[in-house]
């Protein structure tokens, strides 16, 4: 949720509610300012289509105006919608959603919409066919939002009259045939999420999916937990395969399939890589140029090479890797890794085991020296294995996230990571050693999560800071003195996530710090409650403006998944 200044309203809001020829004029101004010169100087009668498509995809976030630019003329019209309807599902709200899966299903058939009637459930009335077909238009699918989204829809119209017809069937029902008509022309699609649910299945869809045109997908995530022997052993290879003939185009890719069916495996030749196995690196190989790649370890032992010697012949262009979980850990793996020239950031979630004697045999033959940024998004991870792999970047490494560190590895920071810029840590405990060693990085970024606060950090946040959050027992006094005493001229943005002992002054701490650095200070981000207490301050002081923006920020993050993919790993649970 954004808090944005009091006073600056947001002018679309208003337009909203006005004539539309209002709007329009607006619009035509913003085409102006961001219409590129070379639309202005073609000839008129081509003009106007060409540019307004241009115009109307910066409004791609802006769906109130695209709105209003549907109801502009036949034309706007046309253009316009397939814009409104490229990622319905990225904007969640109950009621909003309910109207995307409202319009779905009024592009169903007749038929369709007569078996749906009789089972109870109440459907949009029209007498004709949309204009549109709105579901062909979908550029980026997430399966989760809008299996949420249709649940909500089934639960909302749906009146039992058959004992047969219970909510799980119907719902399992409107799925199908939703589906069946956003995957009849999936030609538009690029970023497609798909999550597997223990309990709601889709298999009948998975095995339909291999005919249907993924030709421009871009970014694929099949994630989830539940698949049936069936689904992971003829079902999702006979898909891998031919999509490893028909999407070639796919830049950021992730798996995830649980290995908790150990029984699977029970009948396997344990030296032959399973179906899904060559699948899998039968799609990674065919890609023309794979950028980002996350998986747990779901193949056999003996298909490790396989899996890798696939994720090497991306080595020009594979950026990013991701482990979910590894679980046999062994020299082989970094042998892997060095392979793989163009890789810059390595994350990983967990390690399921970790050869002690592995550290000793690694330097330096081992040298990991592309690899400039880590993340190690969870706890639990050794020590002394996040400790190597410092050691193994060669002074290469410009980022490092992980959820858990020691002294050991601080220490392994001070003398292995001289160029490090970003820094975020959560440390046990507080050691002063930590402070000399920050000082002499050259942080722009610096997140510290740590019990207890000491009053040494305000002599060590490095000058060049750009971004700083803290998570620590810290009370308001302690950190008005941290900000007095800091210098840090360059501070745009700052997190924090607990602050005791809040008084009348708390907006105010903040407010002077931004006065003595020249309003460098961008946007403030708060835990929930702080930013409640901040808000009822912003109310009562009426004249005191302030320049930065106010956010809330629910926990710092270890990982880049985000980033790439635009939606967090966790989000289908
Ligand atoms: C799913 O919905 C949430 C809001 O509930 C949104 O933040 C997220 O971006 C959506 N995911 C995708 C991939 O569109
Ligand atoms: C599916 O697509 C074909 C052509 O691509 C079209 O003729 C047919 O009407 C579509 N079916 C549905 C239910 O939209
Ligand atoms: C590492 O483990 C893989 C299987 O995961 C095995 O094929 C390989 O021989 C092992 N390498 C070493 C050096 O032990
Ligand atoms: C380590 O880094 C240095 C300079 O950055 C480079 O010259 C050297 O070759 C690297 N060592 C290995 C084994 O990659
Ligand atoms: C950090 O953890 C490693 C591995 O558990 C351990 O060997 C080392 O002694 C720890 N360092 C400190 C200073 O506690
Ligand atoms: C990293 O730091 C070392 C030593 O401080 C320096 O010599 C080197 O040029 C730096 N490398 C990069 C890529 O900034
Ligand atoms: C702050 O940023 C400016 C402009 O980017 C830069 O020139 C200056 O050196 C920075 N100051 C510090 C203390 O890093």
């Amino acid at each position: 949720m954004s808090y944005s200044q009091r006073g600056t309203k947001n002018h679309l809001d208003l337009d909203y509610t006005r004539p539309r020829n209002l709007t329009e004029l607006i619009i035509c101004f913003i085409a102006l300012i961001i219409a590129p010169k070379r639309c202005l100087n073609r000839p008129r009668v081509k003009l106007i289509p060409d540019c307004l498509l241009e115009i109307f995809s910066y409004l791609k976030n802006d769906r109130r105006t695209l709105f209003s630019c549907i109801r502009v003329s036949r034309l706007w019209c046309r253009l316009a919608i397939p814009i409104l309807w490229s990622a319905p599902f990225k904007y969640y709200s109950q009621s909003y959603t309910s109207k995307i899966i409202n319009t779905y299903i009024s592009c169903l058939d007749i038929q369709d919409k007569e078996f749906l009637k009789s089972i109870g459930l109440r459907i949009p009335v029209r007498r004709v066919r949309p204009l549109f077909c709105y579901p062909k238009y979908l550029e980026g699918f997430s399966i989760d939002n809008y299996t949420i989204a249709m649940k909500r829809w089934v639960n909302d119209n749906f009146h039992c009259v058959h004992d047969k017809w219970d909510l799980l069937r119907t719902q399992q029902i409107v799925d199908s045939m939703i589906m069946d008509l956003t995957f009849n022309d999936s030609s538009s699609l690029k970023k497609f999420k798909y999550v597997n649910y223990d309990g709601f299945s889709r298999i009948n869809f998975l095995e339909k999916l291999s005919n249907s045109d993924l030709s421009l997908i871009n970014t694929f995530e099949f994630l989830g937990h539940g698949y049936t022997k069936e689904m992971c052993f003829i079902t999702l290879p006979k898909l891998f395969k031919q999509m490893s003939k028909s999407s070639r185009n796919i830049k950021h890719l992730a798996f995830y399939f649980p290995k908790t069916s150990k029984f699977y495996y029970q009948n396997f030749n344990p030296y032959n890589p399973t179906e899904l196995d060559l699948s899998v690196a039968e799609l990674i190989r065919s890609q023309n140029s794979l950028k980002s790649f996350c998986t747990n370890e779901f193949w056999l032992q003996c298909s490790t090479e396989l899996i890798f010697s696939s994720l090497i012949s991306h080595s020009n262009s594979l950026k990013f890797i991701k482990f979910f979980t590894l679980i046999n850990l062994n020299q082989s793996f970094f042998q892997y890794i060095k392979q793989i020239h163009s890789l810059r950031t390595l994350e990983v979630k967990r390690f399921l085991s970790f050869e002690q004697s592995l550290s000793q045999n690694l330097i330096p033959q081992n040298y990991l020296s592309q690899i400039q940024n880590i993340y190690f998004d969870e706890r639990g991870i050794s020590y002394q294995l996040i400790d190597t792999i410092i050691r193994l970047t060669n002074l290469s490494l410009k980022k490092f996230y992980s959820r858990q560190t020691n002294l050991s590895i601080l220490l392994s920071i001070e003398s292995f990571c001289p160029n490090l810029t970003h820094l975020h840590i959560s440390l046990d405990k507080y050691f002063d050693r930590l402070l000399n060693i920050i000082k002499k990085l050259p942080l722009i970024s610096f997140y510290l999560q740590v019990r207890h606060y000491s009053k040494s950090l305000k002599f060590s946040l490095p000058s060049t800071l750009q971004c700083f959050g803290l998570d620590s027992e810290i009370n308001q006094d302690d950190f008005e003195d941290l900000l007095d005493n800091a210098y840090l001229p360059n501070l745009s943005t700052m997190e924090l996530l607990y602050i005791s002992g809040i008084n009348e002054n708390f907006r105010k701490i903040f407010i002077k710090f931004n006065e003595k650095f020249n309003y460098q200070l961008k946007e403030l981000k708060l835990e929930k409650n702080l930013l409640k207490k901040f808000i009822l301050l912003d109310k009562k002081e009426l004249w005191n403006t302030r320049t930065f923006k106010i956010n809330e920020v629910k926990n710092f993050k270890y990982t880049a998944y985000e980033e790439i993919f635009g939606c967090p790993f966790y989000k289908y649970t």
